[in-house]
């Protein structure tokens, strides 16, 4: 059987890093209340015109050298993003221009921080159609620009980052990826959203002087959700392979929240020493999360061949999802 197998990955972050402590000079916060409630002690963020495409840009250069592949031989280019450059046209066409993939069409998709799984998903349900097809998929977020920097609920979370996968058919053998999962709740909508800017909402002013141009959150309840829905569709991706926990070489999480993942690896009963976290350095980067995560895996060497890999992520919407591949 032919399979989606990821064959290069790339990461990118803006220059700028801020800190607990950069953070503890804008709001009414401090290094500890933010370590204890979240894992995070710094984040980077976009300055001098960094944007989502160029991250995006500078993740997909990385992940097309690691796999060998020219941008001209790319067939498709899938971004997941909330913060793309421009409301039109979609962010995946200025990477496309960037690279010179001339050769590829392009789009955006738009599941908050369930964006890279949904792109894996679409990507893999392509590969099945074709199996030579060749796929760059990017997780691209410039959090930074839809953070109300005067709400200590929220900007203390967030950060800017990219991270891309190449995927094509593997030749034979069980690598690649084994199933993905994906679930909405649209009902639950207004816990975790932006008020303006879009259609509904258009912005003025004295919207933009309120902060209605930023996340708006309910973080105790998205913590609920987010924690249920993470078990529920881990296991499910554990069920349909017939994979037991202790069958998992990594679990790499969607990075909100350090509680949130010790919580669904103590529920999943995947010891803490087969989680990957790197939310301490780069906050929640929502879609840009799991590649980002991916990515460091790679480069340092821990996954060895035929490793079992789960990813499972939740973002607004609500959106989640998990997939299940080997490496
Ligand atoms: N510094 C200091 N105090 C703060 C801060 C801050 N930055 N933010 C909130 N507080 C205060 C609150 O005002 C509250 O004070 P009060 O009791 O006087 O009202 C107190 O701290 C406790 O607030 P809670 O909201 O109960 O804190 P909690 O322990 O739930 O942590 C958090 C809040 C970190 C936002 C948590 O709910 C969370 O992570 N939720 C998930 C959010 C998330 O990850 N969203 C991203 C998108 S979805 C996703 O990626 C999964």
């Amino acid at each position: 059987m032919v399979r989606s197998v990821i064959v290069g990955t790339g990461a990118a972050v803006p220059g700028k890093v801020l800190t607990n402590q950069d953070l503890e000079c804008l709001v009414e916060t401090s290094d500890e209340w933010i370590c204890s409630r979240s894992g995070i002690k710094q984040r980077y963020v976009a300055n001098n015109g960094e944007s989502t495409s160029s991250l995006a840009t500078d993740a997909a250069r990385a992940a097309l050298e690691m796999a060998e592949v020219k941008p001209e031989d790319l067939d498709i280019i899938i971004v997941g993003t909330t913060t793309p450059d421009y409301p039109l046209p979609n962010t995946a066409g200025l990477v496309q221009r960037n690279l010179g993939a001339r050769n590829a069409f392009t789009f955006d998709l738009y599941a908050a921080c369930s964006g890279f799984l949904y792109s894996l998903t679409v990507a893999d349900k392509f590969i099945k159609e074709k199996h030579d097809t060749k796929i760059l998929v990017i997780g691209a977020e410039v959090l930074s620009a839809i953070t109300n920097w005067k709400d200590r609920n929220t900007c203390v979370l967030f950060g800017d980052a990219a991270g891309a996968a190449v995927i094509t058919g593997g030749c034979g053998g069980d690598r690649g990826i084994l199933s993905t999962h994906l679930h909405s709740d649209g009902s639950l909508w207004q816990l975790l959203y932006i008020p303006g800017g879009g259609c509904a909402n258009p912005l003025t002013p004295e919207m933009v002087q309120r902060g209605e141009h930023c996340i708006h959150m309910q973080g105790n309840e998205v913590f609920k959700h987010a924690t249920r829905a993470l078990i529920e569709v881990a296991r499910e991706a554990l069920e349909t392979n017939k994979i037991g926990p202790e069958e998992v070489a990594l679990f790499i999480p969607h990075q909100a929240n350090l509680r949130i993942i010790k919580m669904v690896a103590e529920r999943l009963q995947i010891p803490m020493d087969r989680v990957y976290v790197n939310i301490d350095r780069y906050g929640n980067t929502s879609a840009a999360s799991i590649p980002v995560a991916l990515d460091e895996v790679v480069r340092s060497g821990r996954l060895k061949r035929g490793d079992l890999v789960l990813m499972d992520a939740f973002g607004a919407g609500f959106t989640w999802g998990a997939v299940m591949m080997r490496w």
